[in-house]
Parts: C-alpha cells; structure tokens; sequence
C-alpha cells in the first residue's frame, strides 16, 4: 500500500481527477522562479488565463464604437450584466430573476438592509455571529444607528461557548427562538471568515420567518465555493463578493440574490439609482421611480463592463466545471489537506495543529483555519520562504483554502512537505 503523505499517492488522486486540466487555465505566481503553492483562493482567486482576451474584446469594442459599444459591441454594455446573470445565478443555486451582478459587496449589503431592516415598534433586534468579517459589523451598527436606535440595546451576537470556536447553531436558533417577535432580521456570514464554519441557511431562515423576521446573509466565503441552493433555502436575500473563490480580480464587482416574493414587490423600500429604473422607460429621464421586478431593480448604476468582462471570463470556467464536480473535488481535496496536517501533528511533538474549523465536511468549505500550538508567526514565515501564499491571522492562526478548479491533490502534498520543513 501506497503512503498517503507521498507523492505518488497524491499524483495517483490528481490522475483520477476529473478538472485536473483546469489548473492550465489559471495564471500561478512564479516567486524566486518557483510557482507557488497558492492556498489563499479564500482572499483573492487566481487570474483566470483568459481573463485579458475577455477585457481585451471590450477595450477593442470601446476603441472601435465609442459610445455606440454600448449597442453595436460584440457584447452591447448596455444589458452587459444580463450575461452573467444565469450564470452566477447556477452557482448560488437561485433563479435568473433573483440574482444580479452588481456594485460592490459592503454596498450592497447596506443597499439590501435598507430593504430588509425596517425596524418598527418593539421588532428592532438584529441577530449576527459574534466577530463576523469587520465590515458587517460596522454595516449593523451604523444601519441601526440611521434609525435612531441603540446598537448596544438592538444587535444580539452568538458567540462561541466558553472555550470553544465554533458557534453551536442551536445557539442561533434558541436566541431566534427567544427573541420572538422583538426580531426584525437575522444577518450572517454564511461561511465565517475567520473559522471557515457554514452554517445551515435554510434552518436559520425557517426559524427566523416562524418569528416574522427576515434572514440575509454574507456569502463572501461561500459563494463559488458551497453548493449552495439559495432559492430553496428560501431566505431573503444574501450578497457576496467574487474576487475570492469567483477569481475576478481585486475588487471585483459583486453579486445579490433577493428572493423572488420580494423582487416584484415594487412597495419595498429601497434606494433606487437609474439602472434600477423600467427598461422601457429608462430612457425617458422622466420622474417617478419604476422598479424593474427582478433583482436587477435594485441595481444603481450602469454595468461597470471591465470588472464584469474579467468575471465573466471566470463564471465560464464555472459554468463548464459545475458546481457539482467542483463541490466533490473540494471535499476530497480538503479531507486530503486534512489528513496530511494531522499527520505531521502527529509525528511532531513540539507541535500540535489543531484545526478549529469543523471536521464535519456539511460545516465546511474549502477553508482549513490551523491553530498552530507551540509555534509562532514564525513558522508562517517560515512557509512563506518556503514558497507557500497562506494567510496568518493573530495570535497562531494559519488559514488555507486549496480551490478546486486550480489546486491539485500534489499541492496538498508539498503543502506538508513546506509545513514539516518549517517546524521549529
Ligand atoms: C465576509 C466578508 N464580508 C465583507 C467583506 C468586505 O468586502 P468588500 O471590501 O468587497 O466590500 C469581506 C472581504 O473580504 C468579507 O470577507
């Protein structure tokens, strides 16, 4: 029998992977002549090959019409983000008339809130993980603060218990439960940042609607990366960003999903821009806002086309891929990662990695957040001379996310390899 912390072993699992070939589509960075191993698709994806022939296309288009891209381009910018719709729409598991490709992902959540926190009498509270990603938190504090509220008295965090890292769900759910008709929404990052935990969306959004609440979440980390079904979860609304598991680039443009009871309810309040306006009577500049009754009548603004041109570039490789087999590869791929970590841990004993992020591959993406006992940001920067691009997060927090669609099962292994050599 083959080791399984080998080479052979790990070359044997990417001969038998089906979207092996994917990773020649996708630039590597080369360091000390050296092509990394690049585990930080949880930050910012890699370049897609053909993302420049996508932006390419539209500064020829630009170059050639001027103005009149906007209608005789190869890809007219005028209904640009129409392309993309059906396609991010298969990758968070929504219908074409509840997802749009839009702004940017702070934005957007503060643009849905406007829409789905209306406190009103004694239903005010807001109920979100506790350290959810920094800007949810300033977004929840300064939205209830615009209704003249106290966040202190209105925004209730589910922490971890005592001495643990993970949130229990039932946790969520109790306070849900509790806070009965006094809750106005629940709003949670879908995957956490920091612990790589998923939570169960179509649960908490049953809970939080048997209250009367409405439930949205983050999914910057779940997006491209979770099989996710958001339509069937039946929560609310939910928006993500795609420069992480997305590949679009640095901040590339990002994505809504509202779901489709709410998008024809022309009555719900929002912030309206002219993008958001009718189609047919856009162009008339006359008063009067006409929502179109898709999520696309919450858009603000004309489609940013280069930003969108690069994902496009990206959802295409998806679309080809399929969230079905990506989701498959990412779990043999992070059981594999895994495995290896605790191996090393347990030949080394002056080191313990202990993984905080849940065992349970149904709790989990691709994100594996190390706890390295015994060892400082030195060993971090140890790997990275070893030519790994991890993220570190204080006091000993490495975390790592190999992507399906460009990391290999011999990365995992040499990830091992760079990890033991880096041990003190
Ligand atoms: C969970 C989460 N929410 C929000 C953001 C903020 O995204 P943006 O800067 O695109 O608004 C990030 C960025 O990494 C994030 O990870």
């Amino acid at each position: 029998m083959i080791d399984f912390n080998s080479l052979e072993y790990a070359q044997k699992l990417d001969n038998n992977d089906e979207l092996r070939a994917y990773r020649e589509r996708f630039h590597f960075p080369v360091i000390d002549n050296k092509e990394v191993i690049y585990f930080t698709g949880n930050s910012l994806g890699l370049q897609p090959k053909l993302v420049s022939d996508y932006i390419k296309q539209e500064l020829d288009d630009w170059a050639k019409w001027g103005v009149e891209g906007h209608f005789h381009g190869k890809n007219p910018w005028f209904s640009y983000h129409e392309i993309l719709t059906s396609k991010m729409a298969r990758v968070v598991g929504a219908k074409d008339e509840e997802v749009v490709v839009m702004g940017s992902l702070s934005s957007n959540v503060h643009l849905l809130m406007v829409s789905f926190y209306q406190p009103k009498g004694k239903r005010t509270k807001i109920i979100c993980e506790a350290k959810a990603f920094p800007s949810d938190q300033y977004i929840l504090e300064t939205q209830v603060k615009h209704h003249g509220l106290n966040p202190d008295d209105t925004i209730i965090e589910i922490t971890p218990r005592e001495g643990e890292e993970l949130i229990h769900e039932e946790d969520i759910i109790k306070a849900i439960d509790e806070t009965g008709d006094e809750l106005a929404l629940v709003m949670i990052g879908g995957v956490n940042y920091y612990t790589g935990q998923l939570f169960n969306m179509k649960n908490i959004a049953k809970h939080g609607h048997a209250v009367g609440a409405k439930v949205g979440f983050d999914l910057a980390h779940a997006a491209g990366n979770i099989n996710l079904t958001l339509h069937d979860d039946n929560i609310d609304f939910a928006a993500w960003c795609t420069y992480k598991y997305l590949n679009s680039g640095p901040g590339g443009i990002s994505g809504i999903f509202i779901h489709e009871r709410h998008v024809t309810n022309k009555e719900l309040n929002r912030f309206a821009g002219w993008w958001g306006q009718d189609k047919d009577t856009r162009f008339l500049m006359e008063k009067g806002f006409n929502p179109i009754p898709t999520a696309e009548g919450w858009q603000l603004s004309n489609a940013p086309v280069l930003l969108m041109a690069s994902l496009n570039a990206s959802l295409d490789i998806f679309d080809e891929a399929g969230m079905d087999r990506i989701g498959a590869k990412r779990d043999e791929l992070t059981a594999y990662l895994e495995e290896i970590i605790h191996s090393i841990s347990a030949r080394n004993e002056n080191v313990e990695f202990d993984l905080i992020t849940p065992k349970d591959k149904t709790k989990r993406g691709a994100q594996l957040s190390i706890a390295a006992k015994g060892q400082g940001k030195a060993l971090f920067d140890k790997l990275t001379k070893e030519g790994v691009i991890a993220d570190w997060r204080e006091p000993n927090v490495i975390r790592i996310a190999p992507a399906p669609l460009y990391n290999s099962f011999e990365d995992c292994y040499r990830f091992g390899q760079a990890l033991e050599r880096s041990i003190s």
